[in-house]
Parts: C-alpha cells; sequence; structure tokens
C-alpha cells in the first residue's frame, strides 16, 4: 500500500488491488501533471532567484537600504529601473537652473498645443494621460526627458511610468520629440507648476 501526496490530496494506491484502466490512467496523469507543476514552479524560483541575484550585482542590501542615495553612487552598474528615479534613457542627472526660462518654455507650450493638449490637461485632471499639474515634482527632470523621448522602453520597464499606465489604460504612443523639444517641453511644465 503506498500513499501518493497529489498537491492537497493524498492518494491511497495499492499495488495488490486490480484498478479498472481509467483509474491508472488517471494517477499516472495526475502523477505526471504534478510532477509537471513542481517542476515548473522550481523553475520559475530558480529564475527569480538568477534575476534578483543579477539584477543585485552582489549588493543587494546596499540596493534595498536607500533606492535614492544609492541610484546615483551605482551609475557604473547597470541600474535597475527601480532604484533609479531618472528611468531609462540618454538623460541622466540633467541640471535645470532654478530660475525659469521663459523662451524655452514658449517653445515648449507650442510643442504641447500641437502633439500633447489631445491628451493632457494643464490641471491635475485626466484627459487621456495624467493631467500635468505637478508632474514636475512627481518626476525628476531626467525622468520626465526619457519618458517623453523613450517611451516604449519607459512603458515596459519603469515601475512609476507602469503604474500610470495602469490607472490610464491607454500606452502614450511616442512622439518623436528631439532632445530640444524634450527639454522645452520640461521646461513649459515647469512654468505650469509656477516656477518662475
Ligand atoms: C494619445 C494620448 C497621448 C498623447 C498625444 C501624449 N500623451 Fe503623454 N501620456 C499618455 C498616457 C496614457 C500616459 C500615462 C502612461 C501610459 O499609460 O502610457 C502619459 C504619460 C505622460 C507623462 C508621465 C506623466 C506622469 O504624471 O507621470 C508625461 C511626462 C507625458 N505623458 C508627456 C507627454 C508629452 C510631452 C506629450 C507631447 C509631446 C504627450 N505626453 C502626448 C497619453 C498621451
Amino acid at each position: 500500500m503506498i500513499f501518493i501526496s497529489l498537491g492537497q490530496f493524498l492518494v491511497k494506491y495499492d499495488p495488490n488491488h486490480i484498478y479498472p484502466d481509467h483509474t491508472l490512467l488517471t494517477l499516472h496523469h495526475n502523477l505526471c501533471t504534478t510532477k509537471l507543476l513542481t517542476m515548473k514552479k522550481l523553475l520559475l524560483l530558480a529564475g527569480i532567484a538568477a534575476m534578483i541575484y543579477a539584477c543585485g550585482g552582489g549588493t543587494q542590501q546596499d540596493n534595498t537600504a536607500s533606492d535614492e542615495a544609492s541610484s546615483s553612487a551605482s551609475s557604473s552598474s547597470t541600474p535597475t529601473p527601480a532604484d533609479n528615479p531618472d528611468g531609462v534613457g540618454k538623460f541622466k542627472d540633467v541640471q535645470i537652473p532654478e530660475k525659469l526660462d521663459a523662451a524655452l518654455a514658449e517653445k515648449g507650450q507650442s510643442v504641447y498645443d500641437v502633439k500633447c493638449s489631445s491628451c493632457h490637461k494643464l490641471s491635475d485632471e485626466r484627459l487621456v494621460g495624467p493631467g500635468w499639474k505637478d508632474v514636475t515634482k512627481r518626476n525628476t527632470a531626467a525622468w520626465i526627458m526619457n519618458f517623453v523621448t523613450n517611451v516604449d522602453e519607459m512603458l515596459n520597464t519603469d515601475p512609476k511610468a507602469q503604474a500610470q499606465l495602469e490607472i490610464c489604460l491607454v500606452r502614450m504612443p511616442n512622439q518623436n520629440l528631439s532632445d530640444e523639444d524634450a527639454r522645452n517641453v520640461y521646461e513649459f511644465m515647469r512654468k505650469n507648476d509656477g516656477v518662475q
């Protein structure tokens, strides 16, 4: 007599008993699928473990300690999106003067009028995408400039971008902004957020 565990079921199997064919078949089938499932789970676990190891780069403890602080320090190793407030793309650590550059903001406004206003309001109200009120307070300059020039990769990898996608349910289409336009639009967003 053997007891075989199938997930939460305990199946009694007596080798001396003559089972009708289909019972054995089912038993065999169940055994195979549980084995397969367990294998899949194991593989998945191994995969996750490998990923965590790879992303951590051997300094997992440091990375979890402080996201903001470690991302600037670890810029030489490839940072994961999760610990990178600037997102993914060509812009890193963009320095913006405190005072508004009115000329840039004006150019940014014309980009907004043509390419962005159909989906983004300047208030905090959502249209297709989130309203732009306080967008410069929610994200770093580099994050916004990376988002608008590298939107697909950002939506695929950046947790903040993905959180917005979950709310809006529409993927923002690539607007083909030049780096200069990205900077101009950012300045217009700052103006909208009250920078003078
Ligand atoms: C077709 C609609 C659409 C257009 C046009 C559009 N966006 Fe978006 N935008 C979205 C959506 C939707 C999101 C939220 C993320 C997602 O779901 O893809 C978003 C998110 C953003 C965000 C992040 C906002 C936040 O609060 O984190 C920025 C920045 C942004 N867009 C900038 C722009 C700029 C700049 C333009 C114009 C050059 C533009 N968008 C044009 C739909 C659009």
